[in-house]
């Protein structure tokens, strides 16, 4: 549905080529700090134009703030935010009222509903997601003013064309020798440490490494040349999470996430940590090995896990990889079949993508903000419901949380 969401309830509602799109937010706090610029930044990180590299559709993406908010404050009541279409051209799309676009979502729209957008990706376009982005920016504000919390995602491949982050493995390695090196090198883990917007957006692929980013590039623009596309992966980095985060057993952190960036448009795949690498690994170098930190409290010396443990955070940064398809709309011309079974050739005319990822760094930190402001707030809930009990004294020692040691 269009709902996302247990206390913190996002709803977003429009279409590519209707007059507006946007979200209805229930559940967040009362006081909150909240102005359109916290939302315009990351909207306008999203909007279509930036670069070369993103569909040439002109889209401003202004939000316009409609309810919850006064003098600069929210007010615990639902907030509407709307941001206009304004650069619809629905004559872009009539080859595709005769064929439904290979890979895309019209036959599968028209088989489940039995009626469809009349023209462009209708519900299923990227324009959807800019409700999601708005509402992740005041997820963060709050999340950012309350724990520290950063969000940073970046462009970790294009095509086969990867950032440096995994160790090789040594040459002399068979199948039945056990992997000695690290699964992500050591530059990766300070990168997921230190990474900021800025150096994401010092790039206009947003890969911070240059070298890379310029391959990217050309990688990117050769595709489009070809009327083609291409795809790749996002990285996406959550520091200072608070321990305890998560609904075990259905409901765990990591399922949270996977679902939450596996609805967003064109995904293919998800990891977590050390992901599928770490597979290849055996116990003895998989395990995240405790450690006190400077400030007394249990740490992890490693952290393949990804900050999740349970389904649960366990307060190191998690880190996670989501795979995003080649963008189905190109302009070379394809084999396909009409809707109703004639062969044919579609030639897709609009203006299109070549590769989403650069666009998609946004939309991968607003989901990521969602889902960590969602948990926070049922994780709050319990804990004052808890907090309200006296104090337990029965139990043995074994059984309840130890003080921190400085
Ligand atoms: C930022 C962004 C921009 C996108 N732009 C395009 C595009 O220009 N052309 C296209 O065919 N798909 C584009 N997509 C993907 C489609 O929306 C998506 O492939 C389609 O809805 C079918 O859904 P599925 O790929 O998840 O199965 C984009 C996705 C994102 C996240």
């Amino acid at each position: 549905m269009s709902t996302f969401g247990t206390i913190f309830r996002v709803t977003t509602y429009g279409e590519s080529h209707c007059a507006s799109v946007g979200a209805i937010i229930d559940g967040c706090p009362p006081g909150l700090p909240l102005e359109a610029k916290d939302v315009q930044t990351q909207l306008s990180r999203r909007r279509p134009g930036q670069s070369n590299l993103t569909t040439p559709r002109d889209e401003k993406d202004l939000v316009h703030l409609q309810s919850g908010i006064e003098h600069g404050i929210t007010l615990g009541t639902p907030i509407g935010l709307l941001v206009k279409n304004e650069d619809q051209r629905p004559r872009d799309y009539t080859e595709t009222d005769l064929y439904p676009r290979p890979s895309h979502a019209d036959w599968t729209y028209l088989e489940k509903y039995g009626v469809k957008a009349s023209s462009g990706g209708g519900r299923s376009s990227a324009r959807e997601t800019i409700g999601r982005v708005a509402a992740g920016a005041i997820a963060e504000k709050y999340l950012k003013t309350v724990y520290g919390i950063e969000i940073v995602a970046f462009v970790s491949s294009v095509g086969r064309i990867h950032l440096p982050s995994f160790a090789s493995p040594p040459k002399s390695l068979n199948e039945d020798e056990d992997a000695v090196e690290d699964i992500l090198s050591a530059e990766f883990v300070e990168l997921l440490q230190n990474i900021s917007r800025e150096d994401v957006d010092k790039q206009p692929t947003r890969c911070p490494h240059t070298e890379t980013a310029e391959r990217m590039t050309k990688r990117i623009i050769r595709a489009k040349e070809a009327q083609d596309s291409i795809g790749g992966t996002i990285t996406c980095v959550i520091r200072n999470v608070p321990s305890g985060l998560g609904e075990p057993v259905f409901d765990k952190l990591e399922a949270k996430l996977a679902h939450a960036m596996l609805s967003i448009p064109a995904t293919k795949g998800f990891e977590i940590g050390s992901g599928f690498r770490g597979t290849e690994v055996p116990g003895s170098k998989h395990n995240d090995a405790f450690v006190r930190k400077e400030d007394g409290s249990l740490g992890t010396r490693t952290n393949w896990s990804g900050g999740i443990q349970g389904g649960i955070s366990n307060g190191e940064n998690i880190y996670f990889r989501v795979g995003f398809k080649s963008p189905a709309t190109i302009s070379q011309a394809q084999q396909t079949a009409q809707y109703d079974g004639t062969p044919g050739t579609l030639a897709a005319r609009g203006r299109h993508d070549p590769c989403v990822v650069p666009r998609a760094v946004p939309i991968v930190e607003a989901m990521a903000s969602l889902v960590i402001m969602d948990q926070v707030l049922i994780q709050n809930a319990r804990k004052t419901a808890a907090s309200l009990l006296p104090p337990i004294t029965t139990l043995p020692p074994t059984m309840v949380k130890p003080p921190t040691k400085n």
